[in-house]
């Protein structure tokens, strides 16, 4: 059975208060969009299907050719957001499986689970839901007496009894996708003037259908971004994510509350990360190191055993046995190799410094090439100006 994601991404996010398309708002370094693209790229049998709205041509830096895109033009709801995939789609696959792009924290096993649960099942639509005492201004799950579900009330459509469940709905879907062309149909205008997907449950239920649920126990993986203070949540959720398999990987964070470390960021065993410290972007840092506190590394490659104090590192090289700080600035192309000791106040860009090489109070390296064991005297400066330019 083939199954497409669908992920929706075309809503204008006007909780959010921000020129910026919401899905596009970072969190440790990457757009929103992208950690919803991660989880579902593993469910998918077919190349992932975004649905973006006018101007938000950004989504396309983020997962270039990665993904099929699918504009949206008038922004009239979830329903009509996965209609306009209609075209892309018909007759190419078995099932569409639809996710949010505002819901970054879904891990792919969950949404694996919603994919696997449609093998043997017959109806034309499983879905996920939750259980949580802050409802977050999600849709409520409402079943009858025999349990089953019989549609989905948007809270504010919802009546005071209504709005007492606390199952939820997170936004995760696999329908039958030749059922769901013709269901889309179906859908009427809402109160609130758009086109809900929430209403195929009641459409499939009128139809004599059980529609199949998947609870989810990670209360974490349903935090959904409508305003800026969810995407504080989520960065923090995102962080202790990390954190947790960097110590369990054997990595020690002095205060997992206090540091910023993007996804994908690979740490050797036994280094020691000390407060306010932020790895980012292309780093990499290698065994029994003591990085922080107070250091920038972004896109830098760390030996074994070195020393970071203090310091701001940005596209450089540092070989093992390295120690920098405090207030030392490396920028980009700078290669320091084997026991280099960098002191305070310096700054090396595009320069070459040789294995044990010292360079200590304020100096400044730029396009050089240094040999092994040179010690740089204080206040040193290369200049390359060439005498005319
Ligand atoms: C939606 C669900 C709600 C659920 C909640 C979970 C509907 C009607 N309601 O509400 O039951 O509890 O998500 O987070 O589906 N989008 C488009 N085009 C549109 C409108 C929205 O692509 O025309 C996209 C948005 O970019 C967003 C997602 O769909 O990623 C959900 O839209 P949003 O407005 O955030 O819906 P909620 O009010 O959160
Ligand atoms: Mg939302």
């Amino acid at each position: 059975m083939i199954t497409t994601p669908v992920l929706l991404a075309a809503g204008e996010g006007t909780r959010m208060k921000s020129r910026i398309p919401k899905i596009l708002h970072p969190i440790l370094g990457q757009p929103m969009v992208w950690y919803a693209f991660q989880a579902v790229r593993s469910s998918a049998g077919r190349k992932p299907v975004v649905v973006i709205g006018q101007g938000a041509e950004g989504v396309k830096d983020v997962l270039g050719n990665e993904v099929e895109y699918c504009v949206q033009v008038e922004r009239l709801g979830t329903g009509h957001a996965v209609q306009q995939t209609e075209s892309l789609l018909r007759g190419k696959t078995d099932n569409v499986l639809v996710t949010y792009g505002d819901m970054p924290l879904i891990k792919s096993n969950t949404l694996e689970r919603v994919v696997a649960s449609m093998q043997d099942y017959q109806g034309p639509l499983s879905m996920l839901t939750v259980m949580a005492d802050d409802p977050r201004g999600f849709g409520r799950i409402i079943r009858g007496q025999d349990g089953n579900v019989i549609e989905i009330v948007e809270e504010i459509d919802a009546s005071p009894e209504q709005l007492a469940v606390r199952e939820l709905n997170p936004g995760v879907y696999c329908f039958n996708s030749r059922w769901l062309w013709e269901s889309l149909k179906k859908v009427q205008l809402s109160s609130k003037g758009e086109y809900y997907l929430t209403d195929l449950v009641s459409i499939a239920v009128n139809e004599g259908h059980q529609v199949q649920t998947i609870t989810v126990s990670d209360r974490t993986e349903m935090i959904g971004i409508n305003t800026r203070a969810h995407l504080a949540e989520v960065a923090l959720v995102m962080q202790d994510r990390i954190n947790q398999e960097l110590m369990s990987s054997g990595v020690s964070i002095i205060d997992p509350h206090n540091v910023y470390i993007e996804p994908g960021i690979k740490i050797g065993q036994d280094t020691v990360i000390w407060p306010n410290t932020f790895l980012q972007g292309n780093t990499v840092i290698g065994e029994e190191c003591v990085i922080g506190p107070n250091s920038v590394i972004r896109d830098t490659s760390v030996g074994d055993r070195c020393v970071i104090f203090s310091s701001v590192l940005e596209g450089a090289e540092l070989e093992n046995d390295v120690d920098i700080g405090p207030f030392s600035h490396l920028r980009k192309g700078a290669h320091l190799a084997q026991g280099v000791h960098m002191g305070n106040f310096g700054e090396v860009k595009n320069s070459y410094l040789g294995a044990g090489t010292k360079l200590g109070h304020f100096s400044y390296l730029g396009d050089a090439t240094v040999g092994p064991n040179v010690n740089i005297g204080a206040g040193t400066i290369t200049c390359n100006f060439d005498g005319e330019k």
